[in-house]
């Protein structure tokens, strides 16, 4: 175990702790804002993550603290808690409440979290906490959930507890995520494959635009209502429950029964990203990285005009990276509005890139961005070695 982080741990609750855990942040490759939507993913779990430090009490109390927050609580034992402000404790909060329908009731435990995962960056800091508890919980107390069960009850807070009505994308790539794989996830079935992410001459850097994502809740929301408005309007016609399950060519037939200007724009998003994601995963069997880095470029274009959930700060990294020799492909990652950006770098111009970036970016920006070269990394897990990297 990791010995500042015991020592932490001992200092906060004069007790040792008794397990750690620890789940990922993730990337997605490509297949954005389609989850919800039914259609195909590409996520990866990263090496970065949240770490749990965890021992019973007799106190009757869960107490949370954070290396990351000053913000502490203690919440009684209840069969059934809600949100309280926006601190970060409500995510694992969220989770004691759910499990709790079951035939569990908590007891008395002291929690300590820390993350290397840069908050609001678009990896995920969020379902990483929900997932890490959830599982940790499972564990420890041996309810006999099975991860998929798990992945579900993490999705449930972020959107009933939480009130973000996000997709199943991030939850269930930071549960089943294994090293140097991606995940090809069919959110509608729930089915996936696990495919060799060999990149071969290439890394996959992330860039970090350090853009706050303020409004990125309730915009994420109103995309997710914009998709509903559209599959309705098509389902006057057609007998479908997915906007994914249409190909371009059918979405094409029947796209006329959108009038919505705005609404045609998101579901062209949709369909098209949700067939590039077949052709990407097939380019990756192939090895064919070229060909999976222009499908990149053409997302990240798509997200901007049709989807609108990039923003001057994405468009500026993906943009520099079009223009940079030694990039064949980068694109935004996640929900957008800023946060991160995933490309395709060739080995060995991590340095001259994060130099020529960081010039170009704050020219135009007025403050740096962060990179980082993560690798693909393993998905949750009882860790009682931490390795914090
Ligand atoms: C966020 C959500 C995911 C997914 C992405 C966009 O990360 O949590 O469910 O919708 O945005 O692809």
């Amino acid at each position: 175990m990791n010995n500042e982080l015991v020592d932490a741990f001992l200092q906060k609750y004069n007790q040792q702790p008794i397990a750690t855990y620890f789940a990922p942040g993730r990337v997605n490759l490509i297949g954005e804002h389609i989850d919800y939507n039914g259609g195909l993913v590409m996520p990866c779990a990263i090496t970065a993550g949240t770490w749990l430090l965890l021992a019973p009490n007799n106190d009757g109390v869960i107490r949370f603290n954070s290396i990351n927050f000053e913000e502490t609580a203690n919440f009684p034992i209840q069969k059934e808690y809600s949100k309280t402000g926006k601190e970060w404790y409500n995510y694992p909060l969220g989770i004691f409440h759910e499990l709790q329908k079951g035939d569990w009731n908590a007891s008395g435990l002291d929690l300590l979290y820390f993350g290397n995962i840069p908050i609001g960056s678009g990896l995920s800091s969020s379902a990483s906490i929900e997932v890490l508890t959830a599982f940790a919980l499972n564990d420890f107390y041996d309810l006999g959930n099975d991860k998929l069960s798990l992945v579900k009850i993490s999705k449930k807070v972020e959107n009933e507890f939480i009130g973000v009505n996000s997709g199943i994308m991030d939850q269930f790539s930071i549960a089943f995520g294994e090293a140097d794989k991606a995940l090809v996830l069919d959110c509608d079935t729930l089915k996936y494959k696990v495919v060799d992410c060999d990149l071969g001459d290439y890394v996959l850097a992330i860039i970090n635009t350090n853009k706050t994502r303020e409004l990125s809740d309730s915009k994420y929301n109103e995309r997710v209502e914009e998709c509903e408005a559209a599959l309705k309007a098509l389902k006057s016609e057609i007998n479908i429950q997915n906007l994914c399950e249409l190909t371009a060519e059918k979405f094409a037939l029947h796209s006329h029964l959108i009038t919505d200007e705005t609404i045609l724009k998101r579901a062209t998003h949709v369909v098209k990203e949700n067939d590039r994601v077949h052709l990407a995963a097939k380019a990756l069997n192939n090895g064919e990285l070229k060909e999976f880095g222009r499908l990149m470029y053409a997302s990240h274009q798509s997200l901007r005009e049709l989807y609108e959930v990039s923003g001057k700060e994405l468009d500026a990294v993906v943009d520099f990276c079009k223009d940079y020799e030694h990039i064949i492909g980068a694109r935004m990652t996640g929900a957008g509005f800023g946060g991160c950006a995933i490309a395709l770098l060739k080995k060995g111009y991590e340095e001259d890139f994060a130099k020529q970036l960081t010039e170009d970016y704050v020219a135009k920006i007025g403050y740096p961005a962060a990179i980082y070269v993560h690798q693909i990394g393993d998905g949750v897990k009882r860790s009682d070695e931490v390795l914090v990297n």
